[in-house]
């Protein structure tokens, strides 16, 4: 077992079994999903064909002709030779029904702006003039990719939908994330084109977001990538609110061009099951990052089933998502799932403390949410900031998701008690960007609660904890080890864009049991966490077992931190770790090692944090950067990273035997300790 994880290990050893929370009787009386036998049906056994009942969930031009195919493992094909489009599913196969229905809320962050309501209807509008636009002045088709770097407005999914109709794979990346990671993702996505806004508010603070664009464009530039097109809507339409300049020929103002496509329909492209539906990019441990290739109907059938069975979404439902539409959780489960079923969903703009810490009661008292999906991060927050607030206001939650890391018991029972009125079902959702929707959380109305616990494998997925010789481990034993699924799922990415060797290497090949094997059975996924499982069959997620920082549900390489640092010239070894933090659950720090005859000072690292925001973005700031004489390293030149968590947690330092300076270690601890 590798250091973190052994690391970790030695926190859980503390760790104690929680009682049970009963999912509340009003929830269970009201449940999409009541049969328990749904287990047995979605038993390894039946695997492949149990996954017909996802398929189904959709509208198809053309059934397919093979459910799974495991030809080539483990490039898993679903749904092959079926015909569909994502954009029919989420939109026009409601209108018949539903056209006046909203489908999506914006809630803008400025209090004393008009919640718009967007039905059906109107998004079918929006969605086919953009996909003219797209089309015709911009000459985009069938596996075009554009990128979008956009803030949480109405505009996003309607851009991102337009794509879907016409075929075209969209790389969002997330609007928060700085020029410099934009034009990384444009790079490896091969995209000519960029859509963004001209700004947005977010905190209180007007930002600036077409600024970027331009950076972004002129640094793909230096890496020999010419972006062609700046496609920029407005915030306020009518309205151009960035300080940067339009450049003519390259830029387009997307809400004023939209006037020539009035009423434009076009007929949604007909597209394969197998054919790729968009990219995100999550950090690897090997610094670049990498692109997760998402699929129409294996990822659109997963989040459909899951927004149904694990979310409860229902027709009479209003469901806030509080997550960002640039993150899966905001693709798969405010846009995709939620829309395919035909639900309302909330797209927020801005900071759920803003202007304090009643503000998502209000949005959800005022819009009468009764499906809230958020954060460990935003829970922790909003508790410290207004313990008392959600008694103030009068809404009803029937379900409440947390999702992207492990929830510390007493703020689940905050979550449950003070924001549930422990009136609400929890449901504690594990998944990955990687996987599409999700692989362990409780099916709410079948099974208890359990704080700090995300539950056993929904339906369909088998998860298994093997160790490091890849023998399982047993539940109950109180060991952890590392957290596998056993079988391939429809929500699976199609592969990592561009790098099949490393979708190979970075999921499979550490617990493959027969690389020559045709067999799905020999090829488990491996997700990289460690975890335990308890008695009763529900896995507590310990953590990343690489050295990727989960920072407040983000996930951000180490190594990609410590190249940002390493791009200042002073610098001559970085090395990043974890540091726990009350409200974010983990934060980096970083220490650093200077050229010789450069001296320490608090401008140095000043330009350490400065190089970090502006190469990855403000979430990867680091707390504290440390300016050391010589980092902890192996005799083998491995920087033992491991050593300085503990010590910038005031943690034991474990074993330094293996340390070729171990003197070093001293000097450290008194310098961040004392
Ligand atoms: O370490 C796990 C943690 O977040 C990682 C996935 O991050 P990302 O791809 O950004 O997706 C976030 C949204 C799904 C996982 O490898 N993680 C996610 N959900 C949980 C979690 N850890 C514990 N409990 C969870 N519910």
């Amino acid at each position: 077992m590798n250091d973190e994880l052994s690391e970790q290990l030695k926190i859980e050893t503390h760790w104690q079994e929680e009682e049970y929370y009963q999912p509340p009787a009003s929830f269970v009386a009201q449940a999409n999903l009541l049969d328990g036998s749904i287990y047995e049906r979605f038993c390894l056994e039946n695997f492949p064909e149990y996954y017909k009942e996802f398929g189904q969930m959709l509208d198809w031009e053309k059934p397919w002709d093979v459910l799974f195919d495991s030809s080539n493992p483990p490039f898993w094909r679903w749904f092959v030779g079926g015909r569909l489009n994502a954009a029919y599913n989420c939109i026009d196969r409601h209108l018949a029904e539903n056209k006046n229905k909203t489908a999506l809320y914006f809630v803008p962050e400025p209090e004393d702006e008009r919640i718009e309501a967007v039905t059906y209807q109107d998004l079918f509008v929006r969605v086919n003039e953009v996909a003219a636009l797209l089309r015709d002045h911009f000459g985009l088709k069938k596996g075009d990719r554009v990128t979008i770097h956009m803030p949480m407005v109405i505009d996003l999914p309607v851009t991102m939908l337009a794509c879907a109709r016409l075929g075209v794979i969209h790389s969002m990346v997330y609007g928060g994330f700085s020029a410099q990671a934009c034009a990384d993702r444009m790079v490896d996505a091969d995209s000519s084109v960029l859509v963004t806004m001209d700004g947005y508010w977010r905190d209180g603070k007007w930002l600036d977001q077409k600024e970027k664009a331009d950076q972004a464009v002129e640094a793909a530039d230096k890496e020999g990538h010419r972006v062609n097109k700046v496609l920029v809507w407005q915030r306020y339409p009518a309205q151009y609110k960035s300080a940067s300049q339009i450049v003519e020929g390259r830029d387009v103002i997307v809400n004023d061009l939209l006037r020539q496509y009035r009423g434009s329909q076009v007929a949604p492209e007909s597209m394969l099951g197998e054919d790729t539906l968009f990219l995100m990019y999550t950090s690897g441990s090997t610094g670049k990052p990498k692109a997760a290739q998402h699929s129409i109907g294996g990822y659109l059938s997963y989040v459909t089933a899951m927004s149904k069975y694990i979310l409860d979404i229902q027709p009479k439902d209003v469901y806030w998502c509080m997550a960002d539409i640039g993150w899966i959780t905001g693709h798969s489960f405010i846009v995709y799932g939620p829309l395919s079923l035909g639900a309302s969903s909330v797209v927020y703009e801005g900071s759920p403390t803003c202007p304090d810490a009643g503000r998502p009661w209000r949005i959800s008292e005022r819009l009468g949410v009764n499906i809230l999906h958020t954060s460990p991060t935003a829970i922790r927050s909003l508790r410290k900031l207004g313990p008392d607030e959600p008694a103030k206001y009068n809404y009803n939650y029937k379900l409440m998701v947390t999702v992207g890391e492990p929830i510390e018991p007493e703020v689940w029972r905050w979550y449950y008690n003070t924001v549930g009125n422990g009136q609400a079902a929890v449901v504690d959702t594990y998944w990955q960007t990687e996987n599409g929707g999700f692989l362990c959380s409780t099916v709410p109305a079948l099974k208890p609660m359990k704080p700090g616990s995300t539950g056993p494998g929904v339906p369909g997925i088998h998860p298994v904890i093997y160790d490091d010789e890849g023998k399982e481990v047993p539940a109950g034993s109180g060991r952890g080890g590392n957290l596998c699924i056993k079988n391939p799922w429809p929500g699976i990415m199609l592969g990592i864009w561009g790098d099949p060797d490393r979708y190979v290497n970075t999921y499979y090949a550490r617990v493959c049991k027969n690389p020559n094997s045709k067999d799905w059975r020999d090829w488990p996924y491996f997700t990289g966490d460690g975890a335990m499982l308890a008695k009763d069959g529900y896995f507590r997620v310990l953590g990343r077992i690489d050295d990727v920082i989960n920072v407040a549900g983000h996930r951000l390489g180490t190594k990609e931190i410590e190249s940002a640092a390493l791009k200042v010239m002073q610098v001559a070894e970085a090395a990043v770790i974890a540091a726990h933090d009350d409200i974010k659950g983990v934060i980096p720090e970083v220490y650093v090692v200077l050229q010789p005859g450069v001296t320490p000072s608090k401008e140095v690292k000043t330009v350490v944090v400065d190089a970090i925001v502006k190469e990855i973005g403000p979430i990867a700031r680091p707390r504290e950067v440390w300016i050391v004489p010589d980092l902890p390293k192996t005799r083998s030149g491995k920087i033992m990273r491991r050593v300085l968590a503990s010590i910038s947690n005031r943690s034991d330092l474990g074993d330094l035997t293996s340390l070729a300076n171990s003197e070093v270690v001293e000097n450290i601890r008194k310098m961040v300790q004392d």
